[in-house]
């Protein structure tokens, strides 16, 4: 098979991709390790920035993200006591919308035939081959049988465990990394939400936040030490905890209910640079990881794929170069901030095990900072609802 792009990966990198070259006439094919199932059965980000709708919006796919979408004008910081809200669109004008990433990947996955995007899933061995030069291919095996896609450029979506990141010798990337001693284990129910807002707590057992799908599905979670498993969690335990740490405020409106998912997510920060190397192009996941303390995953993912697919279009429509050549730089600007960002709110809500008093100390007079200072609400604000692309 020939195509102008192969892209690896139909999470929500990859599909956003596809439907966005498929859009400026460009050919592109997705080729996807897992079954649709599969694929759907991942429950993981919550909070869409503007630039994720916004591409929704341009590819015309928005209609279900507009009507069951939750716009969200503000979220919470909790610490003990104090709850310290964040007003984002007073702040800035502008909102995020809560609207889970299952909901968007299938919105993405049901428009695939009316628009001509091409998804091979349940591909396997899928292998990059010369992507250096301009006439890279990967080859994969479906039902026993071995395929071969030639095209002019790769896009790696294949998510932080994929291939694509690996086809780049290790004399051209750099790694850089930071691992954190605990993951969050989250719990997904149909019940209310505790409160309308988003609610992200640093309790002395540690952080907790309570978020949401809907009105009448919640989705709650809390850190734990790496080394804990989920089956040390039945519900009545999570939501006892959850109620300790989210404060008594927030417990007196915890609804409890059988869990729909439940699971542990370790967290890390993660840049790989850069994000091209010959003719192929790594968006998301692939690229990058953030703890998802600020919810910044999946919208950087459609940061990147909007750069990506700026750069892909002009190269077939204009045999324009220079936003190829641009694109590492240009996405790893936004990368960079978002994974500061992450970071630093990663690091003011949680209780690490090394810290002491002083660290502590520290967490304390940034949280009164931010609860006296409009420009720091502002900073927060900004990093939140995201930052211009
Ligand atoms: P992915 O969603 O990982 O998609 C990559 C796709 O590539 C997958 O479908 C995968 O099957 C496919 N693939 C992998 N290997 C191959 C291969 N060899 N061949 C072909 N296809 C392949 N972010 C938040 O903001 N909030 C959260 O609560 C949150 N929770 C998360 C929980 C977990 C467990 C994880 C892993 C991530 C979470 N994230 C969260 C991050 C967010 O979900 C990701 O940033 C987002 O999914 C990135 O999208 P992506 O398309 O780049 O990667
Ligand atoms: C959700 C996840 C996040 O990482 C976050 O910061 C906010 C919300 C969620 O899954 O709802």
């Amino acid at each position: 098979m020939k195509t102008q792009v192969c892209i690896i990966g139909a999470g929500p990198a990859g599909l956003l991709l596809g439907h966005l070259l498929r859009a400026e006439g460009v050919d592109c094919v997705v080729l996807e390790r897992k079954s649709p199932d599969y694929v759907l059965g991942r429950i993981r980000a919550g909070v869409l920035e503007q630039i994720t709708v916004s591409l929704m919006e341009r590819l015309g796919l928005d209609a279900r993200l507009k009507a069951e979408g939750l716009p969200h004008d503000g979220f919470n910081l909790a610490d003990g006591e104090r709850l310290i809200r964040i007003d984002i669109a007073e702040l800035t004008g502008k909102h995020v919308v809560v609207y889970g990433q299952t909901e968007l990947t299938r919105d993405l996955m049901d428009a695939r035939e009316e628009r001509g995007l091409q998804v091979i899933y349940d591909a396997d061995d899928v292998t990059l081959h010369d992507v250096a030069g301009d006439a890279p291919f990967v080859t994969y095996t479906k039902d026993g049988t071995e395929h071969r896609v030639d095209a002019r450029f790769i896009a790696g979506c294949d998510g932080f465990h994929g291939p694509s990141r690996k086809a780049v010798p290790a004399s051209v990337g750099q790694e850089y990394e930071r691992e954190y001693p605990f993951g969050w284990l989250g719990i997904l129910a149909d019940v209310p939400p505790c409160n309308h807002e988003l609610i992200y707590a640093n309790h002395e057992r540690g952080f907790a936040l309570a978020s949401m799908r809907s009105e009448t599905r919640s989705r709650y979670y809390i850190d734990v030490p790496l080394t804990e498993k989920v089956e040390n969690w039945p519900d009545e335990r999570l939501w006892d905890e959850l109620a300790i740490r989210l404060g008594p405020q927030a417990a007196a409106h915890i609804t409890r209910g059988p869990s729909l998912e439940k699971s542990i997510a370790p967290l890390r920060s993660y840049v790989f640079a850069p994000m091209r190397h010959g003719s192929l192009l790594l968006c998301g996941d692939a690229a990058h990881i953030v703890p998802p303390t600020g919810a910044k995953g999946l919208n950087l993912a459609a940061s990147d794929v909007f750069y990506a697919a700026r750069a892909l279009t002009g190269f077939f429509r204009a045999n324009d170069n220079d936003a190829i050549a641009a694109y590492s730089d240009t996405a790893l600007s936004r990368v960079w901030k978002a994974e500061r960002f992450s970071w630093s709110l990663t690091r003011l809500m949680h209780r690490f095990p090394q810290d002491g008093s002083f660290e502590r100390a520290m967490q304390v007079a940034e949280l009164d900072y931010i609860s006296t200072s409009r420009a720091a609400q502002t900073s927060i604000a900004e990093n939140y609802v995201g930052l211009p692309v």
